[in-house]
């Protein structure tokens, strides 16, 4: 019997199914003055955890796929820490043709482009992510500082365009600009939990996309957020939950008055 995907969305009122491409390419992002929106997509455990021996395999399911590939269309650049790189065994973003017809219908270009933060450039260029590449491909960007060791830069660019910018580890806010400079109006991080926190800190997300998945992890996994240095709580507001395969799909907003209506 084919396996059939039903999402259904929970809040604000119940829809027996929508589908995640159709729904979050559309959802409002207004862009904020001076920079790119700030998206971050995570997911987790019942219990919190982000990984399960390292990385977060064991969490997912084809919902959350389907939710994930969802939230990828509905950007123009997704960013990601070299950690998660390394762990997850990052690839470029190659979108099926239903995103790339979704992604043009909204103006996007057909594949988001891919940024990767990293101050040591410790990234091996057998890396999926840089020896899987396509001829039609868009070459991952490397952002790192000014210490970064020549060789390190030499021995990435022929499989990437690498940018020094102005801190030894680049701020938030400085990653952002330079993604700005080249045109995204949203901006999509993957983390992981400490660039999370960075993000945090900087008071600098707009849109938190948290996927739970159905099961207690245990174990010594950090939370979405890890070593954030804010004292204060990000308050969140509630837009949409969506539910399928008992995984919870909530889009949260940090933006009060953009969020679900009393
Ligand atoms: N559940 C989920 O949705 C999810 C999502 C993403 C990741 N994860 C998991 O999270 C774990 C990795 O997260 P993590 O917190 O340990 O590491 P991370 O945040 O992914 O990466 C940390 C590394 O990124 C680079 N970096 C971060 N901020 C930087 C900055 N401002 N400037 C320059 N470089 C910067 C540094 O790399 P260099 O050392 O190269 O300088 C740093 O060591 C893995 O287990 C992964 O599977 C889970």
């Amino acid at each position: 019997m084919r396996y059939v995907l039903v999402v259904r969305r929970l809040l604000p009122p119940p829809v027996a199914e929508v589908d995640p491409l159709e729904l979050y390419p559309t959802l409002e992002r207004p862009k904020p003055a001076g920079r790119p929106w700030l998206m971050i997509n995570m997911i987790a455990s019942a219990d919190g955890a982000i990984a399960v021996d390292g990385t977060s395999e064991a969490l997912g399911n084809p919902a959350d796929m389907a939710v994930f590939s969802a939230v990828r269309a509905s950007t123009d650049w997704i960013v990601a820490a070299a950690g998660t790189v390394r762990a997850e065994r990052y690839r470029l973003p190659r979108p099926g043709a239903t995103s790339r017809r979704v992604r043009r219908a909204a103006g996007r270009a057909e594949r988001p482009r891919l940024a990767v933060v990293s101050a040591s450039l410790d990234l091996d260029p057998g890396l999926p992510l840089f020896a899987d590449q396509q001829p039609d491909d868009d070459r991952p960007l490397i952002l790192t500082g000014p210490d970064a060791a020549a060789a390190a830069v030499e021995a990435l660019e022929s499989v990437a365009e690498v940018v020094r910018l102005a801190s030894v580890r680049p701020r938030p806010a400085e990653i952002l600009a330079e993604l700005h400079r080249r045109g995204a109006a949203v901006v999509l991080s993957e983390g992981g939990p400490s660039f999370n926190a960075q993000f945090a800190d900087a008071g600098l997300i707009d849109e938190l996309c948290l996927s739970i998945a159905p099961l207690v992890a245990g174990g010594p996994s950090p939370r979405i957020v890890h070593g954030s240095q804010r004292t204060l709580p990000l308050n969140l507001c509630i837009d949409h939950l969506l539910e399928a395969s008992d995984t919870l799909f909530v889009r949260y907003l940090s933006t009060p008055a953009a969020g679900l209506a009393p």
